[in-house]
């Protein structure tokens, strides 16, 4: 008898039925091949190649620096270790805010040249005739509301966004924009989580949050802050799950005592 191998894999209507029948989605990001293979193994329901990949990867402070061909080269190394999980690309900064046209050839470069499967963009209204030009050509948008890291400059600072009402409305108004433009769901990112609660109650597409409460429809985390590779970043909303940093430095410290004390290599481990 042969054994079924075949892997379902999530899509977007995954998302959207989950959503309706109350099963919370996981999300997290990944950059490389092997990391990818690990989590999607796990079972994670999407990866997000994320522009975060500029400060975990490259080291910058913020996610502005890295450009359209990097993120090409880290979804590109992801799609090959994942068969499972939904992978979205973020469109990095500068690729996306001057016009649709452009908007929608950098969609298409992510698409055509590393197989993943949907984008992911940050802002509201100011970004919806992008978002509709990208979808009409076939290709599914993720939206991201809150605090939107390419806008860094302009908030001023990594803090909570739409404590006050004003802020609040509009963030409202824009995942209703969004959800209408035909996204298939929005990262909320650092808001408060009753107004999370509402986002998600108002639209039907999911919500997934980070640093936005219990309320979102899944949540999402940069996989290098929650396995402690990132061992400074220590926000509220973080919950760490390993401490990698540690558990890689003992691991070189010792590996290092061993070949300074020529225990490395062994007879068994020469030929
Ligand atoms: O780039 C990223 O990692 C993100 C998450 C914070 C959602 O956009």
């Amino acid at each position: 008898m042969s054994v079924n191998k075949e892997i379902k894999r999530i899509t977007t209507n995954t998302l959207v039925k989950m959503k309706a029948t109350g099963e919370k989605i996981s999300m997290l990001t990944a950059y490389d091949f092997s990391f990818a293979r690990i989590i999607d193994e796990a079972g994670i329901d999407i990866i997000l190649v994320g522009d975060s990949a500029s400060n975990v990867m490259a080291g910058h402070e913020t996610t502005l620096p890295i450009t359209l061909d990097q993120m090409i080269y880290h979804a590109q190394s992801v799609v090959r270790g994942v068969k499972r999980s939904l992978i979205v690309v973020d469109l990095p900064f500068g690729t996306y805010q001057g016009n649709s046209i452009e908007a929608l050839s950098s969609a298409i470069r992510i698409m055509k040249e590393t197989g993943a499967h949907a984008i992911k963009l940050e802002g509201g209204e100011e970004v919806v005739e992008s978002i509709k030009r990208i979808i009409s050509s076939g290709v599914p948008v993720m939206g991201h509301l809150g605090l939107t890291p390419q806008s860094i400059y302009k908030f001023g600072t990594y803090q909570v966004r739409a404590r006050e009402e004003e802020e609040a409305s509009r963030l409202k108004a824009d995942a209703k924009l969004l959800e209408e433009a035909g996204c298939f769901g929005i990262v909320l990112e650092k808001i408060p989580a009753q107004l999370a609660k509402e986002v998600s109650e108002s639209i039907s597409i999911p919500t997934i949050g980070i640093g936005a409460g219990k309320y979102c429809d899944g949540q999402v985390l940069v996989m290098h802050d929650m396995l402690g590779i990132n061992h400074e970043f220590k926000p509220r909303f973080l919950r760490q799950y390993l401490n990698l940093y540690e558990l890689v430095n003992g691991a070189v410290k010792e590996y290092i005592e061993d070949v300074k004390q020529q225990r490395f290599p062994d007879e068994t481990e020469q030929y």
